[in-house]
């Protein structure tokens, strides 16, 4: 396809014509990515107008996670859910800022699909300008779901169909898989739309840059640390920009791995499976990674029992996962 024609390539034909492909496709999809992609233009500009229309800092209370809100946190969960709720094939939504699942319409009244999300990764950056996202999972729901917390939490990665984010940075950034290869879309703000810079998205099998907050180091399990070691021995360099989103990009891009291990005071990690570790899983796998959550544990075989369940994450190339592997297995 040539510059010309990629750059002339909306999302929205993209992926309507990805799914002619599909024998009895309906265009749920585009449905629903089309309302992401209205959601996430919204989200950009309060992120790009943050200081000007002052909605910056927190709201002063703290969310289901017992993290600082940010005011910006609650719009964009509002943009989204605005978006999300009006397309009819849409059953429930979860968002990291709601303690529950909203729960729009039955299967049986049309609702096929819970769109699970992550409204704005990496709010923490937000007043001082560094790339911040929106992660999201589509995950298909069976017959008689009512979109309860138990029906969201059975064993999504197996149901899960479409995955991406979208990152706020020098350019707003869409990558989506509908599991057909990682594709990648910039909005060209002088037309309005997202459109196809790269197809097929491939991640390097290797690259010596390692990813992960070093501050912890004394709380993380000895295999970690001696990865570190390892990797400071053997010419590595660092990259932690602290939002998800960004530090994933990066990873997908150029190679290397993105880690947040377990720790002491947080056993369990701190990424939430549903809608940061399950989907960034699905898009790095998809483009040739790996993404584990433990030694000889792929991250979507873990079944999650609760729906803001934390996991540890290690994923990107896939021979920088299987170094960090390594020393794990030896924990
Ligand atoms: P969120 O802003 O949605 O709460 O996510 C923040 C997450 C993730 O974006 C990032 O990788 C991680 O927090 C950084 O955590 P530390 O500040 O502990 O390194
Ligand atoms: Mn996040
Ligand atoms: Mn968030």
């Amino acid at each position: 396809m040539s510059k010309i024609q990629q750059n002339l390539m909306s999302l929205q034909s993209y992926v309507l014509a990805e799914e002619r492909e599909y024998p009895g496709a309906t265009g749920d999809f585009s449905w629903i990515l089309s309302a992401i992609s209205l959601a996430s233009k919204s989200i950009g500009n309060k992120v790009r107008r943050a200081r000007i229309e002052d909605v910056l800092g927190d709201m002063g209370d703290t969310n289901v996670q017992g993290e600082q809100q940010q005011k910006l946190d609650v719009l964009s969960n509002e943009i989204i859910k605005a978006c999300l709720g009006s397309r009819a094939n849409i059953g429930a939504l979860v968002s990291e800022e709601d303690e529950t699942p909203t729960v729009l319409r039955s299967h049986k009244d049309g609702g096929r699909y819970a769109v699970l999300f992550d409204p704005l990764d990496g709010s923490s950056n937000l007043d001082v300008s560094v790339g911040v996202g929106t992660i999201f999972s589509i995950v298909r729901l069976g017959e008689g779901v009512k979109g309860t917390p138990e029906d969201m939490i059975l064993n999504p990665a197996s149901r899960q169909v479409a995955a991406g984010y979208v990152l706020y940075g020098s350019s707003s950034v869409f990558v989506v898989t509908t599991g057909n290869g990682v594709h990648m879309f910039v909005l060209d703000n002088s037309i309005g739309s997202f459109v196809l810079v790269k197809e097929n998205l491939r991640i390097p099998a290797t690259n010596k840059i390692y990813s992960i907050n070093e501050a912890y180091a004394d709380r993380f399990p000895d295999g970690y640390r001696d990865y570190l070691k390892w990797a400071h021995d053997n010419g590595y360099t660092s990259r932690y920009i602290g939002s998800m989103v960004a530090d994933v990009h990066r990873t997908l891009i150029k190679g290397g791995v993105f880690i947040y291990p377990q720790t002491t005071d947080r056993p369990e990690g701190k990424l939430r499976y549903l809608y940061e570790a399950m989907p960034m899983s699905m898009l790095i796998e998809q483009a040739g990674g790996r993404s584990i959550a433990a030694a000889g544990t792929r991250l979507l075989d873990v079944k999650p029992s609760s729906l803001h369940e934390r996991i540890p994450v290690v994923m990107g190339s896939s021979e920088e996962v299987q170094h960090v592997e390594r020393f794990l297995s030896k924990d």
